[in-house]
């Protein structure tokens, strides 16, 4: 049998259909811990849906359920209830495999910690998607240097994390997400570790690949300075979208 081919980005305007999806659709979507009595109702019922090259900010309390919708966007959690379909494609009907190959070839994840490889070079850790891509090494090479150069990290390529600073760890693992060309970039408290420049200097770089090559991008974040990068704020409260608008500008 011949599996379906992994759902990629929105492919050129020239195959898309004359009204293209939009690139992400929830719909009803409720995520339920547990069960019985103890049962913890994460998400409540959200309704959203994201535009290719939209800067989205999400915000609201803790616990109201941000990283819960991150997690199902990113493919990493499912759904209790309702749908997802990014591009198009209903992501509840995905195997594990086809959910796999949308993570790898259409999103890229930063996150609060960085998350990177303790000893191993900046250049290895960019590199590691396309490992898991199947690069050829000399292409790799290329393309995390081409990558660690768009965070402003030329030179840095055979530096460990722990002979970096929080912000050039942080500009590694934008070049680790962005390396792929992933249509969606989600980012969960990218500056939550970071003092407030050096936040300011990670926001002008996001707002950079969102502007010059059309990145989507959903961030988490508390503060509303850095919320004010995004050109629309989403506002979770108890598992629910409660607000949904234009952002600031800054
Ligand atoms: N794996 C889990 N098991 C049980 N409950 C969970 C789990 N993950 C999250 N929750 C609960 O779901 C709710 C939403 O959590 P979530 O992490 O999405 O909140 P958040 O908005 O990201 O909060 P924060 O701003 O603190 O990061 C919380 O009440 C949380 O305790
Ligand atoms: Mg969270």
């Amino acid at each position: 049998m011949i599996s379906p081919a992994p759902p990629g980005p929105p492919g050129p305007a020239a195959r898309a259909p004359a009204a293209a999806p939009p690139l992400v659709a929830l719909a009803g979507v409720t995520r339920v811990y547990g069960s019985g009595p103890a049962a913890m109702w994460a998400l409540r019922g959200v309704d959203l849906t994201l535009r290719q090259g939209e800067f989205v900010a999400v915000m609201g309390p803790s616990g109201s359920g941000k990283s819960t919708c991150m997690n199902i966007l990113g493919c990493l959690d499912t759904p209790t209830a309702g749908s997802y379909r990014f591009a198009g494609v209903d992501v509840g009907t995905l195997s594990r495999d086809q959910r796999a190959y949308l993570r790898r070839d259409s999103l890229g994840f930063v996150f609060q910690g960085f998350n990177l490889l303790a000893r191993t070079s900046a250049l290895e850790n960019v590199e590691l998607p396309l490992i898991y891509r199947g690069l050829q090494a000399a292409e790799r090479h290329e393309r995390a240097r081409g990558a660690l150069a768009a965070v402003g990290l030329t030179g840095w390529e055979d530096h460990t994390p722990a002979e970096l600073s929080g912000g050039q760890q942080q500009r590694v693992a934008i070049a680790r997400a962005i390396v792929t060309r992933p249509a969606m970039l989600l980012a969960d408290e990218p500056t939550g570790n970071l003092d407030s420049a050096r936040g300011h200097e990670i926001m002008a770089l996001l707002t950079g690949f969102n502007r010059d090559q059309g990145l989507t991008i959903v961030m988490v974040t508390h503060e509303a300075d850095i919320a004010a990068y995004a050109d629309r704020v989403v506002r979770f409260m108890d598992g629910r979208v409660e607000a949904d608008g234009a952002g600031g500008s800054a």
